[in-house]
């Protein structure tokens, strides 16, 4: 048993189907090169540190996924100090990422042999992740576990390959509801009327399905489109709203070949534009907080940075 361990878990992107993936239905996600690092210590008792200030919910949910993870591997009192790169709570997988980077800590402290190490760290996440989302579908976690570009559905993962480099651009759009509380009230609406929202989450379905053969086609102009209209049928869900929708409309207006929300979206959080040449786009966003990740074509060297904060 080691004493000190440090852990790293990937924010992510979700490019297309977001909500429907909790339906059983496919998504397509990809991982950045910033998150969220975990630093835990054998002490003579359990605390917990976050260098972003988080609403005292949120903190209530963070201490007991942290006493989860601690319950799954038998290990008693850890102190944890938590440094997010990415903005909490706003659709780029601060949960799932600080739920990998916690699992990787801790398996660290516990000198787990490499070949489990992989599926413990999905498994310890995912009992974290529940306390977060109720309901996670995996995308998060997994995509964040796995890096690169990934198709997710119904707890397995695949990673695609892209033939050629396309950048995202996430926009803040302002302070959602928790991703919990988006997903359960969707799922209200969906009992009422399940047929439809069926049929609306299949469509969705079918939206990442193509989304898969354009990205590993190469076939930017046919993703874009993808993602406006993913758009729109989560708008039809309820889950869009007037500072979503102009940040969406900004990102077409600067060139954007597609742009949509990421994540629960619900009131806010963050909007993805797809880019090939993003350059004047930042520029523009000058001011804004914004996310910028490049994916370079895999058939070029791969870059292991590919977002900073703009
Ligand atoms: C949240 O990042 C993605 C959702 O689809 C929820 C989930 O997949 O668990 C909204």
């Amino acid at each position: 048993m080691s004493v000190f361990s440090t852990g790293f878990g990937a924010a992510k992107a979700i490019l297309l189907g977001e909500h429907a993936v909790v339906y059983g239905e496919p998504a397509i996600a990809a991982a950045l090169s910033v998150g969220v690092t975990a630093e835990a210590r054998l002490a003579p008792r359990s605390s917990l540190q976050l260098n972003q200030p988080v609403s005292k919910d949120a903190r209530a949910a963070l201490q007991r996924a942290f006493e989860r993870a601690l319950r799954c591997l038998d290990i008693d009192k850890v102190e944890l100090q938590l440094t997010s790169e990415v903005p909490i709570g706003m659709g780029l997988g601060s949960s799932g990422a600080l739920s990998v980077a916690v699992a990787n800590a801790l398996l660290g402290l516990k000198s787990q042999a490499a070949s489990r190490r992989k599926h413990k760290v999905l498994s310890i996440a995912l009992e974290m992740e529940k306390e977060f989302h109720g309901t996670p579908s995996g995308v998060d976690h997994h995509t964040s576990a796995l890096g690169g570009i990934v198709t997710f559905k119904n707890g397995i993962a695949r990673r695609l390959t892209n033939p050629r480099s396309f950048t995202l651009v996430a926009v803040l759009a302002g302070q959602r509801p928790n991703t919990k509380e988006t997903v359960q009230r969707l799922r209200e609406r969906q009992q009422l009327w399940p047929q439809r929202y069926r049929r609306v989450f299949r469509e969705i379905g079918q939206l990442a399905k193509e989304g898969v053969q354009a990205i590993e086609q190469g076939d930017l102009e046919w993703l874009g489109d993808l993602f406006n209209m993913n758009q729109g049928l989560l708008s039809a869900l309820g889950l869009s709203s007037p500072n979503i929708e102009e940040a969406v409309y900004r990102l077409r207006k600067l060139g954007a070949l597609g742009a949509k929300l990421t994540g629960a979206g619900g009131d806010g959080g963050a909007v993805l534009g797809l880019f090939e040449n993003p350059q004047d786009a930042v520029r523009k966003l000058r001011g804004h907080e914004v996310i910028v990740a490049h994916f370079k074509s895999d058939t070029l060297k791969p870059k292991k940075h590919n977002a900073v904060r703009a």
